[in-house]
């Protein structure tokens, strides 16, 4: 009897906050999570040592889906990396979609080199349709994207997933196929 009592109160206390009413705030009987403070990306946070809303990710971890890429020499690539990605339509299509977002503001929406960035660069960012670039084997393209190179920053950290690296390789060299310059 005792038990069924102490149930019938929890199942009262747990009900409470429950409301079909959506314009009245629920009865929250425990307020600290609701209560939490949040940060903003890119906000301050007075508590950290460094005072950055955004933490550093802990020494050690990698994003996911992240694959270590070990080759550091161009000629190594351009020689012995193959692409294990086979072309296909939705291939070539997501590699459209990462391409005009990362590599277009600089190398253009064609792969000439006449992004809106180009102008302002001290360095022209050189075409994508060239004979030289067409001569590259698919694994110097990814060595260049992965490991960036002179003016060209890596882009392993916005494009982190290597499928989706080949993906972009696979659009290069639809640009190059299509609009030979
Ligand atoms: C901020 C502008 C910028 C962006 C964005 C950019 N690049 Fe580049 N890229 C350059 C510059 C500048 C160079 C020449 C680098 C050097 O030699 O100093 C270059 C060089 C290259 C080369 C070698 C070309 C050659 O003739 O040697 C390839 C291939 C390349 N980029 C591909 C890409 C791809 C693919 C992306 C997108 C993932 C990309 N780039 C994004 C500016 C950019």
């Amino acid at each position: 009897m005792k038990r069924i009592l102490i149930i019938s109160v929890f199942a009262m206390i747990g009900l409470a906050g429950c409301s079909d009413k959506h314009s009245e705030p629920n009865i929250e009987p425990v307020q600290n999570m609701m209560k939490a403070p949040s940060m903003k990306a890119q906000g301050e946070d007075l508590d950290a040592p460094d005072k950055r809303g955004m933490r550093l990710p802990p020494e050690g971890t990698v994003p996911q889906g992240w694959e270590p890429y070990a080759v550091d020499d161009f000629d190594v690539a351009n020689n012995t990396v193959k692409n294990p990605v086979p072309a296909s339509k939705e291939v070539l299509a997501h590699g459209q979609k990462l391409y005009l977002t990362y590599c277009s503001v600089c190398h253009g929406t064609l792969g000439a080199g006449d992004g809106p960035v180009a102008p302002k660069m001290l360095l022209t960012p050189p075409s994508l349709t060239s004979e030289k670039i067409v001569g590259w084997n698919d694994g110097g393209i990814y060595h260049l994207i992965t490991r960036g190179r002179g003016l060209m920053g890596s882009y392993e950290s916005q494009v982190p997933k290597p499928n989706d690296r080949w993906a972009i390789v696979h659009y290069v060299r639809h640009l190059q196929q299509n609009n030979k310059k």
